[in-house]
């Protein structure tokens, strides 16, 4: 069974470690068969979650989060990733998942990944947590990375560290398998 991922980055900069460690994920699931978008939000400067939408998303008033809400809705799995800002995830990863609604994560499997703060679980702990409150289910294992674990800088930041490129490994081979299950009881009930 083919399935679907979207990818959110929340780092609040171009060249950054975290969109880095998202291509890396984005490599490993789509050479397991995966589809996968990243969306930068860095980029995408989303407006600030406006709860008039909250119970519908997809009919926003900003066509940016009323395509987010329609892709997310049809999307089979996330992986959320953000930077160490102030022992926790960023406020544009938030900011994305505050413009979206319970809708359009229930059920479905969502992987998390962090970069900084010496390899810290501070912001898949915090993760976690907001991942229950969206009704999805975090798989166990999760990737958190930092600075020793990437080379050159810019444009020319590359992950290296093997360590991190087999946890990466683990971590979407578990997405696939709970992600495909969470999806055949989803079409099955
Ligand atoms: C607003 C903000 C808060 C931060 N807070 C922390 C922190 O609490 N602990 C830490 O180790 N680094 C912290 N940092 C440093 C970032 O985690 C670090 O620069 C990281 O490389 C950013 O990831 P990026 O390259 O994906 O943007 C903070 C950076 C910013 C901009």
């Amino acid at each position: 069974m083919p399935l679907s991922t979207i990818m959110f980055v929340g780092s609040a900069r171009s060249n950054s470690h975290t969109k880095v460690l998202a291509e890396a994920i984005k490599k490993s699931l789509e050479s397991r068969g995966v589809s996968v978008e990243i969306i930068d939000l860095f980029s995408l400067q989303l407006p600030p979650s406006d709860p008039t939408f909250h119970k519908d998303p997809t009919i926003h008033s900003n066509s940016k989060v009323s395509k987010l809400a329609q892709k997310a809705n049809t999307t089979d799995s996330f992986v959320f990733l953000s930077p160490v800002y102030h022992n926790s995830y960023s406020a544009l990863l938030k900011n994305a998942l505050d413009n979206l609604a319970i809708a359009q994560f229930a059920g479905k499997a969502v992987g998390l990944a962090s970069h900084g703060g010496h390899r810290t679980s501070q912001v898949v702990d915090h993760l976690r947590i907001v991942t229950r409150g969206l009704n999805a289910i975090a798989i166990v294992s999760q990737v958190c990375a930092d600075e020793s674990d990437f080379a050159g800088e810019n444009e020319t930041l590359v992950l290296v560290n093997d360590e991190i490129f087999q946890r990466i490994g683990r971590f979407t081979d578990e997405l696939i398998r709970v992600g495909i299950a969470l999806k055949q009881s989803r079409v099955t009930h």
